[in-house]
């Protein structure tokens, strides 16, 4: 009685992670960098610049078109997001630069390995891939 009790707190705890986990968890942006002003102007010479950048650089685990499905995606235990949907789109230029700059978890920090304008140039390509 007492190993069945057990056994269904155990399953109890592994469906409320197995939920849990599947909500992406909120990215908590400071006040100073959500409404940083983008300095790169949005333009065909910056999101080619970013593309360049991108497909070295990102494309790997968000794949081609920032669905999140790179050749590593499979291999990550979070999902990278899709920068196609309205949810992503709906953050700020800031947002986008904060989270790509210091990176959680998974997603690589590239302070240090990137110039910031080299993020804007990609915050500005990552804004061509809504649908
Ligand atoms: C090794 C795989 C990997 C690489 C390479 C990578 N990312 Fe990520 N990225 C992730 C993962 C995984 C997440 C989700 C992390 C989380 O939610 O904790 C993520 C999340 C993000 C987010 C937030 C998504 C959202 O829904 O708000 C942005 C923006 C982002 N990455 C941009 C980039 C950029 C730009 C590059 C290249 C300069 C890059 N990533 C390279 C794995 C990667």
């Amino acid at each position: 009685m007492k190993r069945l009790k057990l056994f269904f707190t155990g399953a109890a705890v592994m469906l409320i992670c197995a939920t849990l986990g599947a909500q992406p968890k909120p990215w908590v942006i400071p006040a100073n960098f959500k409404t940083m002003k983008n300095p790169v102007a949005v333009g065909d010479a910056s999101s080619k610049a970013g593309q360049l950048l991108y497909t070295k650089n990102c494309m790997s685990c968000h794949g081609k078109t920032g669905l999140g499905d790179g050749v590593k995606a499979r291999s990550l235990k979070d999902f990278p997001g899709d920068f196609s949907k309205a949810d992503f789109q709906k953050q700020s230029d800031g947002d986008l630069f904060y989270e790509t700059k210091t990176g959680r978890g998974e997603m690589p920090k590239y302070e240090g390995k990137l110039t910031d304008d080299d993020i804007w140039n990609i915050v500005n390509y990552m804004r061509t891939l809504k649908k």
